[in-house]
């Protein structure tokens, strides 16, 4: 029987490489997080994801895998991983590992095999295509630059990466590469791990034209996402390997919107428990082109949550979330990153965490870290950054070098990447070495030994919210209202359980603004807050409307 625990958890995000570093060779490691082990149940999540620590070259940071069952010596042994997974267990902790298998590394010795020849028995592992007049089989552009196809002198032929040439993508019409993967999956589930995040798995089934792949010219994204057999793929998953267990999936959806979702994480529990959706990240232009400077238009992120939670309720499940590796950080997108920078952490964070589905807080979010002020391209890491860079500025000459510089401040993954920020002893904490990327030199003011130690901290706020859902059923189960959907700076929101009733209210601007009560809300009980100058009466509001400071939130409940 399965008892969709998942349904009342918070999940921590955890990026290995930038979490804590036990041995002082600048990158983080698995006995790094078990010594933090304290301070994430301390917190109050359930559940913390790993994002991959299997053996890798590191072209893409471990989303790059050659070996699905081992670690990668830099993050330490099987040995390490075995103690962590037993040392969370034993505080309540369950951990899902991350599972990249749209492609894998190209030094993935099935891929070696693969190239070796036409005739091998895992050239089929990998999509193989014949060039067309000279040149690849398509104008696809891959997401991490180039082409999709790279050509591959052995046999003359070209395959198909859809990230970077060090990603092949996996041919999941081939049934036993669907085989090797579900061992993979049930070799780690009897290991003893909670379940999987599934990266970029709306992708893996390829177009199909009369029962072969099929490569038309056009824009990748038109032809990739929700492919032909996607949905046998996952239940075919579901049937042999998952629902043998009492886990977690949650997919990466790129292109998914609600009508998928109710699919892909149908409450009938035939495919995942929950899907990630972009609608909400992509919002500044990242959908079409990522490097711009285009902010998140509040009425439209409003629309878009809203859609999310009305049409997956009763129908999937929702995944709350503001920020991952994949994102610059959210107080730098939309909060305030000087001196209200705590006020609207916490602002955000109330905002997202009374909705309805099952959040997801990365790392130092809980903390309100902020972007790094990146200057100069020798200090970026990440590969998709970096090759953006060498094609827009120096190939193609599209954007003026200074332009590219600040877009890639505001947007570039590496600013979720810098070091957490433990304390304020050099390197802030992290490492005793030299850090694989720079610590952001904001850490001596913003760090985690100041906030466990400080009531009014963003640390302290996370605990209480994580604390309403534990507590609160209507978080879970409460229907969900906008109000005020127009309104430019406000985001303001009812949810409704029996004759419970919650008021979510949060400004995001630097203006005070009022928000008239609804009905049943008049003589409101205060249930948490960022603005201090409301608690005092009695954390009882006794007026028709009530006036949020700049970057305020409040909570009501009709109780
Ligand atoms: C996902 C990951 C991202 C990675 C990509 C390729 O989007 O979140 O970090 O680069 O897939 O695996
Ligand atoms: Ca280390």
């Amino acid at each position: 029987m399965k008892t969709q625990w998942w349904k009342k958890a918070v999940v921590y995000q955890i990026y290995p490489r930038s979490f804590c570093d036990s041995n002082g060779d600048g990158i983080g490691d698995i006995n790094g997080i078990t010594s933090k082990l304290g301070y994430i149940k301390e917190l109050g999540v359930d559940v913390i994801w790993l994002s991959p620590i299997y053996k890798s070259p590191m072209f893409d940071n471990g989303y790059d895998i050659s070996d699905y069952c081992a670690i990668n010596p830099e993050f330490g042994t099987m040995k390490d991983f075995d103690h962590l997974l037993e040392q969370a267990h034993g505080l309540g902790l369950k951990i899902i590992m991350d599972l990249v298998v749209n492609h894998s590394s190209n030094e993935h010795p099935w891929f070696l095999e693969s190239k070796t020849n036409l005739d091998n028995p895992k050239r089929d592992y990998y999509i193989w295509q014949e060039g067309v007049r000279g040149g690849p089989p398509n104008d696809w552009k891959a997401y991490f630059g180039g082409s999709t196809w790279t050509y591959d002198e052995t046999t003359g032929q070209y395959y198909l990466n859809c990230f970077s040439p060090h990603q092949p993508d996996l041919n999941w019409e081939n049934p036993d590469l669907r085989r090797e993967i579900h061992n993979i999956m049930r070799w780690w589930l009897d290991k003893g791990i909670d379940g999987f995040r599934l990266d970029a798995i709306s992708l893996i089934s390829k177009p199909l034209a009369d029962g072969s792949l099929n490569f038309p010219n056009g824009e990748m994204k038109e032809f990739i996402f929700h492919g032909p057999r996607i949905h046998e793929y996952i239940k075919e998953m579901r049937s042999e390997v998952l629902k043998h267990y009492d886990v977690m999936t949650v997919g990466e959806t790129g292109g998914v919107r609600p009508e998928h979702a109710v699919i892909y994480a149908n409450a009938d529990g035939s495919e995942l428990d929950m899907v990630f959706q972009f609608e909400q990240v992509e919002l500044d232009g990242s959908e079409t082109f990522k490097w711009t400077d285009q902010n998140i238009n509040l009425v439209e992120l409003k629309e878009v949550l809203t859609r999310w939670q009305n049409q997956l309720f009763d129908h999937a499940w929702n995944s709350l979330y503001w920020c991952n590796h994949d994102q610059p950080r959210i107080v730098s997108r939309l909060g305030d990153s000087g001196a209200l920078r705590e006020k609207s952490a916490k602002m955000l964070a109330t905002c997202l965490h009374f909705m309805q589905g099952t959040p997801f807080i990365y790392q130092g979010e809980e903390l309100g870290m902020l972007n790094y002020p990146f200057k100069d391209i020798s200090e970026y890491r990440d590969l998709e950054s970096i090759n953006a860079y060498n094609a827009l500025v120096l190939e193609e000459k599209r954007i003026a070098k200074e332009d590219m510089l600040r877009f890639m401040a505001l947007k570039s993954r590496d600013n979720s990447r810098t070091p957490m920020q433990w304390n304020e002893k050099p390197n802030a904490g992290f490492s005793a070495g030299k850090p694989w990327i720079n610590v952001n030199p904001n850490y001596s003011e913003i760090n985690a030994e100041d906030q466990i130690h400080r009531e009014d901290s963003v640390y302290k706020y996370y605990q209480k919210l994580i604390q309403f859902r534990k507590t609160m059923d209507i978080i879970t189960h409460g229907d969900f209202q906008l109000l005020m959907s127009e309104h430019p700076d406000l985001f303001v929101y009812m949810r409704k359980f029996n004759n419970e009733m919650l008021l979510v209210t949060c400004n995001f601007s630097y203006e005070e603004r009022i928000v008239t009560l609804p009905e049943g809300f008049k003589t409101g009980k205060i249930l948490i807050t960022n603005d201090e100058t409301q608690v005092s009466n009695e954390s009882r509001v006794l007026t028709a409307e009530i006036v949020l400071s700049a970057f305020g939130a409040l909570v009501l409940t009709n109780q």
